[in-house]
């Protein structure tokens, strides 16, 4: 008994070593250590030796138990790390390679300019005023001293909906009115606000025009403003838009609700006035439509002209950043190519 004991105790270590995964070292345990092992086994046959030979063999199966038992919590570290090892090489991870980045998203290079635009007029007293994008036909056109079937009308072709009233704006210039008559405490308070905005135009749509484009307005009222308050604060907008030594020019135009009206061009930032294919050989580009607010848009506002006076001009963002990116075709502002839309 005692020889068979250590031949199982010499073939249970030699089995041990051999073992590399958890299912073999499972099954090793039942076959020696476990309940129904070959060392319990042997334990059973006790009975038939002899008194004296009993504590000898009972002391030597309980020695050979122990050794087995500290053996395999040894082993099943070793196959523990063996198994973790094989599992890592499988997934084939390479903690050394760079991480994959997510795609980012960004503002639209037109968002982009219109807060460029808000935050110099916030720097020269301007606050933001929002209007809508859907309007009444009187706040487009009828309070802004185009009246009914007047050819001026024509200069803004309309999309119209259902209702002859209701229609998309035209114009940031629909938000004046209700700016003023919001914020006028009817016309007792001095404004000073930017009304930026989607409008829209039933027109054709080509590389230089397209149905819905951005304006933003700006409009102030107060007691002896003039037209050289207009020049003086949109020429320290160019300067801080575009350059420190932007040259600005004023152009006689006609627009029904400011007289007298004006255009104004700045000097072309791509040759410097020299003329180019941007400017169209003119040396200057086209960046506002302006004028001093007409009295009947002032009384319609809620203001008295006799005693208040006020600039507005409207700009177009997008011909900016088509001009300062050398972007040669507006559809590409709504068509959502992401193509385009990443390199801002
Ligand atoms: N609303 C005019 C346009 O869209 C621009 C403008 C705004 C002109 C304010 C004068 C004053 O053409």
């Amino acid at each position: 008994m005692l020889e068979k004991l250590e031949s199982v105790y010499q073939q249970a270590q030699a089995e041990l070593t051999e073992i590399r995964d958890s299912a073999a070292l499972a099954a090793w345990k039942s076959r020696y250590i476990g309940g129904k092992g070959a060392v319990s086994q042997l334990l059973r046959g006790i009975g038939g030796l002899t008194p004296e030979e009993r504590p000898v063999f009972g002391k030597r199966a309980n020695e050979v138990m122990a050794a087995l038992d500290e053996a395999y919590a040894a082993r099943e570290v070793l196959v523990q790390d063996i198994e973790m090892a094989a599992d890592l090489e499988g997934a084939a991870l390479d903690v050394t390679l760079p991480g994959r980045q997510p795609a980012m998203g960004r503002l639209h290079p037109s968002t982009q300019t219109l807060r460029r635009f808000s935050e110099i007029w916030a720097e020269m007293g301007f606050s933001v005023y929002r209007s809508r994008d859907v309007e009444t036909d009187e706040m487009n056109f009828t309070l802004l001293n185009f009246p009914p079937h007047h050819p001026a009308r024509d200069m803004q072709d309309t999309f119209y909906t259902t209702d002859p009233d209701v229609i998309l704006r035209t114009h940031t210039s629909a938000g004046q009115i209700r700016a003023m008559r919001e914020l006028g405490g009817g016309g007792t308070k001095p404004i000073r606000v930017v009304l930026p905005g989607m409008c829209y135009r039933f027109e054709q749509i080509t590389n230089r025009s397209e149905a819905q484009f951005y304006q933003v307005e700006g409009i102030a009222v107060g007691h002896n403003i003039t037209m050289s308050d207009l020049k003086g604060t949109v020429a320290e907008f160019a300067r801080k838009m575009y350059s420190p030594d932007a040259k600005v020019r004023y152009r006689a135009s006609y627009f029904p609700f400011t007289e007298p009206s004006m255009e104004i061009d700045i000097e072309c930032f791509l040759c410097g006035g020299e003329g180019c294919s941007v400017c169209k050989h003119t040396g200057w580009l086209e960046i506002a439509g302006s004028g001093m607010i007409h009295p009947v848009v002032l009384r319609n506002g809620g203001y008295d002209p006799a005693e208040w006076s006020g600039f507005a001009f409207g700009m177009g963002p997008e011909r900016i950043a088509m001009l300062k990116h050398g972007i040669t075709d507006i559809r590409n502002f709504w068509a959502n190519d992401s193509r385009f839309l990443e390199q801002f």
